[in-house]
């Protein structure tokens, strides 16, 4: 394989070699000859005539062949670009083409692979809203028809389950905003004492309610985030904490710096079962225990979004004196 440039200045250095050659050889020729000097110019115009012809040849047949292989690899890019797949992007002998090529393939993977990810969330988002809509319609169905009376019991289980839409369709779309290539941060300097105590005073009704002590540790330093996703991501955190921990028991978020890299940990009594450990960041994924109470199980993707859109990430792990840790970093270096 050899890309065009080399391709020209190969073919000239062999043309001008050849000419040398070529002409060094009739000279010798002529110079045991006795011709005249009109005859000797002649046969070196025509030999150099000759040369210069070849040389044409050899450019437009080289021109002729990568043009028509530019023109393949364009038809192909362009069935690409109108939706066709599992086209075979040949490799061709000349290195720029082929790399074309090679991109042109990797956009086709990406392309699949998008795909395919779309289809599936949108067959999960379908199968997760049908459940609360199929609920409200047969209730408000048998409401109409006499079957039920719509007190005030059933109108808060109604209630309940359009919470339940709503929640999702919400999620839905913030994590399609977020996840969305046009996504910019909002980034702002901010104090790290003040976002704790922010997020914390959110859930001091609920703590209270539940005898459930919130710790808040750390030092004070400025650090830089998009301040509405950060409070979001972490409060999903807190939320999943107050969820999992009994009531008495004992929240600690804490929030600290570590070279350019900022870390949040939220931590409650209690263990995820190891097996959904590789699971639990999965859109819609909702652990054994959780399946009984409301909640879209996009909670964690968001959060893990979030802290990657802070060129970040999430993790979870059970500490072995029967905690569940969560570690969120971001990135201070934009
Ligand atoms: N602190 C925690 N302790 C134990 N299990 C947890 C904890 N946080 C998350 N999980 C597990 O991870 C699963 C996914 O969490 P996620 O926040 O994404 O969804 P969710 O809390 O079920 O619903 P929601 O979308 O309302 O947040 C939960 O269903 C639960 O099984
Ligand atoms: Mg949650």
């Amino acid at each position: 394989m050899i890309g065009l440039q080399r391709r020209l200045i190969l073919f000239t250095s062999i043309i001008l070699v050849l000419n040398g050659i070529i002409l060094l050889l009739l000279h010798l020729l002529l110079s045991v000859t006795s011709w005249p000097l009109w005859l000797d110019s002649l046969i070196y115009s025509l030999f150099t005539l000759l040369l210069i012809l070849l040389s044409l040849v050899m450019v437009m047949n080289t021109t002729k062949k990568v043009s028509k292989a530019v023109n393949l690899l364009s038809r192909k890019i362009t069935a690409l670009s109108h939706g066709q797949r599992n086209i075979f992007f040949n490799h061709s002998r000349t290195y720029e083409l082929q790399e074309i090529a090679r991109a042109a393939e990797v956009l086709q993977y990406e392309l699949l692979s998008k795909e395919k990810e779309r289809r599936r969330w949108t067959q999960d988002i379908t199968h997760d809203l049908r459940t609360p809509i199929t609920a409200i319609k047969s209730q408000l169905q048998a409401v109409r028809d006499g079957i039920f009376f719509l007190d005030k019991d059933r109108y808060d289980l109604l209630f309940r389950e359009l919470g339940i839409v709503e929640k999702m369709v919400q999620d839905f779309a913030l994590l399609s905003r977020i996840e969305s290539p046009e996504m910019i941060l909002h980034q702002q300097w901010l104090l790290s004492r003040r976002v704790v105590s922010n997020l914390l005073s959110r859930f001091t009704a609920q703590a209270l309610e539940r005898n459930i002590q919130l710790q808040q540790n750390g030092v004070e330093f400025y650090f830089k985030a998009d301040e509405g996703l950060l409070t979001r991501a972490v409060s999903n955190l807190i939320q999943n904490a107050f969820q999992h921990c009994s009531d008495g028991g004992t929240i600690e978020v804490t929030l600290y710096i570590r070279k350019n890299q900022i870390l949040f940990s939220v931590k409650n009594p209690g263990t995820i079962p190891e097996e959904d450990l590789p699971l639990i960041f999965q859109r819609l994924y909702r652990g054994e225990k959780s399946r009984t109470t409301s909640g879209s199980g996009l909670g964690l993707t968001i959060a893990k979004s979030i802290a990657q859109l802070h060129r970040g990430d999430i993790q979870a792990k059970n500490s072995p004196d029967g905690y569940t840790i969560f570690e969120m970093v971001i990135n201070m270096e934009f």
